[in-house]
């Protein structure tokens, strides 16, 4: 399948009091053009940060060390890692060809100007347009996205809007120019249970009338089940485990994927039972490790995984994990 988007690599770093943080320390994945990568993982693991290093949107005291981040633009392919992130080349792809949705929209929406005027100034960015049309397409824009009484609500700011509305528009706003990635940093981890539906609902609907692909990060297994082709694991900066949905859920090899999914409450597990949650915490990112940044909460912990980094390796077709229990059955398999 032709991805347009390939990760390799990519390594960033941050400056902190307490030293380096390497918070991406060797990044692969793959978007396929059209399809929803779900991207999970514990807190601090790197997954906002890998989706800003595709948007060119690291900046001091953060850069991107090494790998590349090779897109598909419409204008050839381009290793977004390699580019100025304020040059004309990366602003010209940003909002553009790739758009994002953040937690929290009041950081993306503009207190001082109306949401109609936000929508029509993110497509006045690339390139002139007639002013009624582009209020015609703002309209259709936040009516796609199901906002209630569109045409009044274009002429409201950001602060008249509800928390679930002000998603909405924010989600109207990134779709406004087709592009061909949307990425979501945990769209709806700030709303309510009942509105977090809904925008979830929406998401789902526009996942199948969009045809761009969708990068959609969060903490909730119960979301990548719901909106994932694919699924990417991250743990303290790398990918530990990545697979079609599908495998993820039937069949998880890393003892990470494993104990994220114990986690997730099951329809049919007993009421008032309690969660199994994965003991423990998430390396800092300042830490020196020599092993799997695992190994700490593995309870299959072996005295190898304490001394070097497993590699990742393909388990299946498009099916991999980095863990150390399924180096040895690879090679088993490949002596055969
Ligand atoms: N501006 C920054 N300065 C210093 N360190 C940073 C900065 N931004 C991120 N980091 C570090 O990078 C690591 C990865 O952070 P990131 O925000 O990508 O995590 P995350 O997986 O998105 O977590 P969450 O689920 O909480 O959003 C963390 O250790 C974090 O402390
Ligand atoms: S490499 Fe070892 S410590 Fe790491 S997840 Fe696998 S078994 Fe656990
Ligand atoms: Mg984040």
């Amino acid at each position: 399948m032709k991805s347009l988007l390939d990760v390799r690599d990519l390594k960033v770093r941050f400056i902190t009091e307490s030293g380096v943080a390497r918070a991406v320390d060797g990044v692969d994945l793959s978007i396929h053009a059209g399809k929803t990568l779900g991207v999970v993982g514990e807190s601090g693991c790197g997954k906002s940060v890998t989706s800003r290093a595709i948007m060119g949107l690291v900046e001091m005291p953060g850069w991107i060390e090494s790998g590349q981040i090779l897109f598909q633009s419409k204008d050839g392919p381009v290793d977004l890692a390699a580019l100025p992130p304020r040059g004309q080349r990366m602003r010209g792809i940003r909002g553009r060809e790739i758009a994002m949705i953040f937690q929290e929209p009041m950081t993306a929406l503009n207190p001082v100007l109306t949401i109609g005027d936000q929508i029509i100034e993110a497509m006045q960015v690339h390139g002139a347009i007639d002013r009624r049309m582009a209020r015609e397409r703002a309209l259709a824009g936040l009516a796609a996205v199901r906002i209630p009484l569109p045409h009044m609500r274009l002429d409201e700011y950001p602060h008249q809007l509800s928390g679930g509305m002000r998603q909405r528009a924010m989600i109207a706003m990134a779709l406004v120019n087709s592009p061909s990635l949307l990425i979501a940093d945990e769209p709806t981890t700030a709303l309510d249970v009942t509105i977090q539906a809904q925008v979830l609902d929406l998401m789902n609907d526009l996942r199948r009338e969009f045809s761009g692909a969708i990068m959609f990060i969060t903490h909730d297994l119960g979301v990548i089940a719901a909106m994932a082709d694919d699924v990417v694991v991250m743990y303290r900066g790398r990918v530990v485990e990545c697979a079609p949905v599908r495998s993820i859920f039937r069949n998880p090899l890393h003892p990470y994927t494993q104990g994220l999914l114990r986690s997730v409450p099951s329809l049919t597990s007993r009421r008032g039972a309690r969660l199994q949650t994965i003991e423990g915490s998430v390396p800092r990112a300042t830490e020196r490790e020599r092993g799997c940044s695992f190994a700490a909460r593995c309870a299959q912990v072996m005295p190898a995984c304490r001394e070097a980094i497993p590699a990742s390796v393909a388990i299946a077709p498009g099916h991999t994990t980095a863990c150390f229990l399924h180096h040895s059955s690879v090679a088993v398999s490949g002596d055969a």
